[in-house]
């Protein structure tokens, strides 16, 4: 491992652009659940059940409110050392993106500036009925929040199984994933699409691609490095002694 961490290091400080794709491992030492580990249950329900748009249409009330739970989760958590690496690596490196699945904003509150949050974010909410989108930091928005504007149902500003990525955000991911020459993978199951493959097209644009993750993943082959450990504790040794 020792050895790995250094040659990505000595990678790193010689790259000019580099993307870094995080998931939800990434905000796990922050004591935020993650999705598909043994922490993803909320009243026996998995959480990948209730971010659909059928379980939003079938009970709006229900998922409200697992998304107040996780709301409330979040408003108590603070970035770890996982997110602050990163930031200081974005100080480093000339051209510098950041491709979050995660919704929960920490990379945005560690101070991370050229963030692509692909999946949304929780303190957003979008009406479903005119679509204008606000930002809402209260923890509880009740069971059945509405539009300010034209008192439609206000839905979680975020990407549901089964529904397609803002093409916007998901372009400037793919173009962030074709230019680097190192794409870091962290703490992401890399399951879930298109995310997973923003891998495979680093790749394909001659990237060199290491992935931190607790375990190894479906695309662990892919990878030119594999680090198994903690974020929090691997990328801190990556951005550290910087001369
Ligand atoms: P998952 O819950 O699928 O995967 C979390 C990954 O993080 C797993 O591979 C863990 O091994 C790893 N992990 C856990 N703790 C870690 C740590 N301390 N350090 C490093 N790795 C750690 O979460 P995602 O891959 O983010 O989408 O899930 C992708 C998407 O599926 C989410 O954005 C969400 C979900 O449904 C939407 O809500 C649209």
């Amino acid at each position: 491992m020792e050895t790995s961490i250094n040659s990505l290091k000595e990678a790193l400080k010689n790259a000019e652009r580099v993307a870094v794709l995080t998931g939800a491992g990434v905000s796990a030492e922050s004591g935020v659940p993650t999705f598909r580990g043994a922490d993803g249950l909320w009243k026996n329900y998995q959480a990948t059940e209730l971010a659909t748009p059928e379980a939003f249409a079938k009970d709006p009330e229900l998922v409200w409110e697992f998304y107040n739970w996780r709301r409330g989760l979040i408003a108590q958590k603070a970035c770890n050392p996982a997110h602050t690496a990163l930031t200081a690596l974005e100080r480093l490196i000339p051209d510098f993106t950041l491709i979050t699945q995660n919704v929960d904003g920490l990379h945005l509150l560690a101070g991370s500036r050229h963030v692509l949050e692909i999946h949304g974010n929780i303190w957003r909410a979008r009406c479903t009925r005119c679509g204008k989108e606000t930002m809402d930091r209260a923890p509880d928005m009740g069971r059945r929040p509405t539009c300010a504007a034209c008192g439609g149902l206000l839905r979680p500003a975020v990407v549901w199984f089964g529904e397609s990525l803002d093409p916007r955000i998901l372009r400037q991911a793919i173009e962030a994933a074709q230019q680097c020459r190192i794409m870091l993978v962290v703490g992401t199951s890399s399951v879930v699409q298109p995310a997973a493959s923003l891998a495979f097209t680093a790749k394909s644009g001659g990237a060199m691609l290491a992935e931190i993750n607790l375990e190894k993943t479906p695309n662990s082959d892919l990878m030119d490095i594999v680090i198994l450990g903690k974020a929090g504790e691997i990328l801190p040794r990556l951005v550290e002694g910087w001369a």
